[in-house]
C-alpha cells in the first residue's frame, strides 16, 4: 500500500487522474472500475478534459461500476447509472456496450449478481478499480461486517449512509434501502486500486482503512492485503493518519 497526501481535493484529483489516464494510454484496452459519488467527481471532470485537450482514447475502455440503488431505473437522475453518464460516459468516448452498471430494476437481483461478476472475468478482470470510502470505512456499499469473501451482491445499506447519501435526495425517507454491490472480493481481484478520499468528515475511515486492524468492521481495511493499492487522500482526510503520513508519498507497506 502507498499513500499519496496531497494539499487539497483539486490536487487528490489530479494524481487519481494522473494514473487512471496512465492506465488508458499504455493499455487502451483497460478495463475500469469506476465509483460514483462526490469524491471521483474532480476526477471524471479532468478525464474529460484530458480526453477533448490531447485525445485520451476511451473507446477500446470497458468499465464496470460498483454499485446501483435497488428499484432505481436508470433514467432516474439519483440513479449511479444516470450520475455515470451526466459527469463521464457522456463526455468521452467510451463505447456503450462497453458500459457496464449493475442493474437495480433486474427481476433476478442474485442471477443478476452472479451475471455480473461472469461478465467481469470474461472481459479479463479489471485492470484498475477507483474507490471512495463511506464515513463508516465501506467501500463500493460494502458496509461494516461485510464478508470479504463476498462477490457482487445485494446489500442493505447502514443507517449512516442514507443518513449521508441523502443531501442527493429530497429527504432521507426518499433514500433507497438496497443496492447492489461489488462484494470485496469482486474489489480484491482488481489488479491495482485507488482509493480516494477528501475532508475532515472521512478522516476516521482513512485511519481505520490504513493503520486499523483487518476486520468485517471497517471494510476499506481490507486493503491493506491487497497487492497493489494507492491511496490519495487530501490533508483534511489524512489528519488522524501517523505525522509522518500527513505530507508527501510513502510506500506503507
Ligand atoms: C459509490 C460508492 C461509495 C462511495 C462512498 C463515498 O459508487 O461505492 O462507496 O464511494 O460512499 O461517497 P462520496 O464520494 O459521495 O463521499
Amino acid at each position: 500500500m502507498r499513500i499519496i497526501t496531497t494539499e487539497s481535493y483539486q490536487e487528490m484529483s489530479l494524481e487519481a487522474t494522473k494514473i487512471v489516464a496512465g492506465q488508458v494510454y499504455l493499455k487502451p484496452t483497460s478495463v475500469l472500475g469506476l465509483a460514483t459519488g462526490s469524491t471521483p467527481e474532480g476526477l471524471y471532470d479532468n478525464l474529460v478534459a484530458v480526453h477533448r485537450t490531447i485525445g485520451l482514447d476511451f473507446s477500446e475502455v470497458t468499465t464496470f461500476n460498483l454499485d446501483e440503488y435497488i428499484g432505481m431505473a436508470p433514467e432516474n437522475p439519483q440513479s449511479y447509472h444516470y450520475f455515470m453518464h451526466k459527469h463521464f460516459f457522456d463526455l468521452v468516448n467510451v463505447r456503450p456496450e462497453n458500459i457496464f452498471i449493475p442493474d437495480g430494476c433486474a427481476e433476478d437481483v442474485p442471477a443478476a449478481c452472479k451475471a455480473y461478476d461472469k461478465l467481469i472475468r470474461e472481459k479479463g478482470g479489471i485492470d484498475l478499480q477507483v474507490l471512495g470510502i463511506g464515513r463508516n470505512a465501506h467501500i463500493g456499499f460494502n458496509e461494516p461486517d461485510v464478508k470479504f469473501e463476498a462477490t457482487t451482491h445485494k446489500v442493505k445499506l447502514d443507517d449512516e449512509t442514507i443518513q449521508a447519501n441523502a443531501r442527493f435526495f429530497e429527504d432521507e425517507e426518499a433514500v433507497p434501502r438496497y443496492a447492489i454491490s461489488m462484494g470485496i472480493k469482486t474489489i480484491m481481484l482488481a489488479r491495482h486500486v485507488i482509493l480516494l478520499a477528501s475532508g475532515p468528515e472521512k478522516a476516521e475511515a482513512v485511519k481505520k482503512a490504513v493503520c486499523g486492524s483487518v476486520s468485517p468492521a471497517a471494510p476499506a481495511s481490507i486493503l491493506q492485503l491487497h497487492q497493489d493499492v494507492t491511496v490519495i487522500v487530501d490533508r483534511e482526510a489524512a489528519s488522524m493518519l501517523p505525522e509522518e503520513y500527513q505530507h508527501g508519498a510513502h510506500e506503507i507497506f
